[in-house]
This record gives C-alpha cells, sequence and structure tokens, in this order.
C-alpha cells in the first residue's frame, strides 16, 4: 500500500488531484483507516504490531503528501511569476490625454451662469421647417428680413436652422399657455456665409426666453449684464443698441466693451412680439416676454483672445492644446 501510494503521490502534477489522493489513502473512507479498523479481528499479540506498522505507513504518507503539496504549490508559483514578469525598464506606451473643445467648455459655461439664474436647459432640431425657422417667428415668405439670414434649404419646407429662436416657438407650444417659461437652448445654426476671419457658414448660438406677466425690458437688460459681468468680470462695459428683429419689439443688440478691438456685438435681444406670443397661445395683454441670441463663438472670441473664428473649427491640435487648463 506503501508503494502504490508513493507512486500515486509522485505522477501527481496538480493540487486537487493530490486532495483526493489524501482522501483515498488516510481519508475517514480510505484504504489505512479501514486496515486499522480491521485491526479488531487480528490475534490480540499480533494487534501492536500490526498498529505499529500502520501507524508508520501512515505518518510516510503524510509526509509524502506534504512535500508533493509543497513541491506543486511551489512549481505553480513559479510559472505564476513567469507569466507576470514585468520589465519596469521598457519604455511606456504614452497616452495623449483629450479635453473638451473650446467652443464646447465656453457653451458649459455659459449654460452655468444662466443656469445659476434659475434657467432651464432647452433642445430643438438642427433640420428645422420653414414654419418655425421663419413664419412663426413673424418672418413670412418674401419678407426683407429672411435675406438677414440667407439659408440652406433642404426642400421647399425644410433648412438647416439660421438661428436657435425656431426653439422658442417649440418651448412655447409645448408649454401650453403655462407660465412662467425660463429656458436658454445651446446648438449649431447655419447661414450662407461666405467664411473668413469672422463669419463661418456654421456657428453656435444660445437662445434665451422669458414669459411670465410683468416682464420687462430693465429685467432683460438687468440677466444679460449679469451674464456679462459672470463671464468678463464685474468691471465689463456693456451697451445696448436699437436694431431689428422681426420677432422681437423693441429689438436691440448687445455689445461689449475690449479694450482693443473696442465694441463687440455678442448677442441679438429684445422682448418677444405680442403676434408671436398670441400664436402659441399666450395672451400678450397678459403676458409678455424677452429673448436673446447669444453668439458663443464671438463670446470665445473675446474670452481668449482668438483672432480667427476659423480657428475654432479647423481642429489645429497646436491651437486646441492652449486650452487643456481652461
Ligand atoms: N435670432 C437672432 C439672430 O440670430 C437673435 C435674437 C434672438 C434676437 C432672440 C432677438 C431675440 O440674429
Amino acid at each position: 500500500l506503501q508503494a502504490e501510494a508513493e507512486t500515486a503521490i509522485l505522477e501527481t502534477n496538480d493540487i486537487t488531484a493530490l486532495r483526493d489522493l489524501k482522501v483515498k489513502y488516510l481519508g475517514k473512507k480510505g484504504e489505512l483507516t479501514s486496515i486499522l479498523r480491521g485491526m479488531g479481528g487480528l490475534p490480540a499479540e499480533e494487534r501492536p504490531q500490526m498498529g505499529k506498522v500502520a501507524n508508520e505507513v501512515r505518518g510516510v504518507i503524510e509526509s509524502l503528501l506534504i512535500d508533493r503539496e509543497t513541491a506543486l504549490e511551489e512549481a505553480e508559483l513559479e510559472e505564476r511569476l513567469q507569466l507576470e514578469k514585468l520589465d519596469v525598464t521598457l519604455p511606456g506606451i504614452s497616452q495623449e490625454i483629450g479635453t473638451a473643445h473650446p467652443l464646447n467648455s465656453m457653451i458649459e459655461k455659459i449654460e452655468d451662469i444662466f443656469i445659476g439664474m434659475g434657467f432651464g436647459v432647452a433642445e430643438g432640431p438642427e433640420v428645422e421647417t420653414d414654419q418655425y425657422n421663419f413664419e412663426a417667428l413673424n418672418l413670412p415668405k418674401e419678407h426683407p428680413a429672411r435675406d438677414m439670414q440667407d439659408s440652406f434649404y433642404i426642400n421647399p419646407e425644410m433648412l438647416l436652422r439660421t438661428h436657435t429662436s425656431s426653439v422658442q416657438i417649440r418651448t412655447l407650444e409645448a408649454k401650453k399657455g403655462e407660465a412662467p417659461v425660463r429656458i436658454i437652448c445651446p446648438g449649431k445654426v447655419y447661414r450662407r456665409d461666405d467664411d473668413d476671419a469672422t463669419h463661418s457658414h456654421q456657428f453656435t448660438q444660445i437662445e434665451g426666453l422669458v414669459v411670465d406677466q410683468n416682464v420687462s425690458m430693465s429685467e432683460l437688460n438687468g440677466v444679460l449684464f449679469a451674464f456679462a459681468q459672470k463671464m468678463f468680470g464685474a468691471g465689463i462695459e456693456m451697451r445696448l443698441r436699437p436694431s431689428f428683429f422681426p420677432f422681437t419689439e423693441p429689438s436691440v443688440e448687445v455689445d461689449i466693451y475690449h479694450p482693443e478691438k473696442g465694441w463687440i456685438e455678442i448677442l441679438g435681444a429684445g422682448m418677444v412680439h405680442p403676434d408671436v406670443l398670441a400664436r402659441v397661445g399666450y395672451d400678450p395683454e397678459v403676458y409678455t416676454g424677452f429673448a436673446f441670441g447669444v453668439g458663443v463663438e464671438r463670446i470665445a472670441i473675446l474670452k481668449y483672445d482668438i483672432d480667427d473664428i476659423r480657428q475654432l473649427y479647423t481642429n489645429d491640435l497646436r491651437f486646441l492644446d492652449q486650452f487643456k487648463s481652461v
């Protein structure tokens, strides 16, 4: 039995099989145990002798098992160490870490400022119907103001939106006459402009819309000035110039003073035209509102001293890398 166990143990190459052998030879139902049990049937004088032998065999098998177990564990460890060997002197694979695009971080900055003033963030489609982009905003077909926003038409009824003001209509329709309405909507807009240092056929606007009872022009002024101060610092100078948009009355354009560039227009705004309100179910005798459309690139150009709007679109890493900490 001892010889048999010895061969079996030395031939085993894995720990689980070795545990099975331990049970087979030494376990409660093991072979050695049954021999010891059978000793009761032996003549009294043979028992001590037999017991001695059996115990010796047991001891030998036990130590064989322990030695083999240790050997197998060491081999396993050695194999693992080989497999997981790591050469720390090899040069690493460097990973370039990207960052938010300056335009996106600017959108987030602007959103944060208006969210801080109680605005929610709305969304609208970039492919828009003529109805939402123009008609509902007092720009009927043949209206000369449509020329201000020379458009990319997809078919006679659909175009790439020329401004985010279409979202004013979508938002008011969805609100079904309820007040207050206080949203901003960031998004891409498209116009048929020739690209140069200050123009791009696609740019970004953030629309703002407030509708409630007793909303006034001075509140518009206050909200926009608070925005300008948070963006450019408390000392910033801002001015309102009278302007014209078919969907606001009165209308203004808002400029910021830049020490080198002078007065720079950053947004258009005004009091929502009563006809616009009435068409989407807000009684203009009860409700008033204001709206504004911020040019995000304009703000970024001023804030980061960018000299060419095209740098925001051409994805030159030498330009983008400068905004890693912004
Ligand atoms: N939609 C106008 C533009 O694109 C800006 C604007 C928005 C004006 C809201 C007034 C009110 O030029």
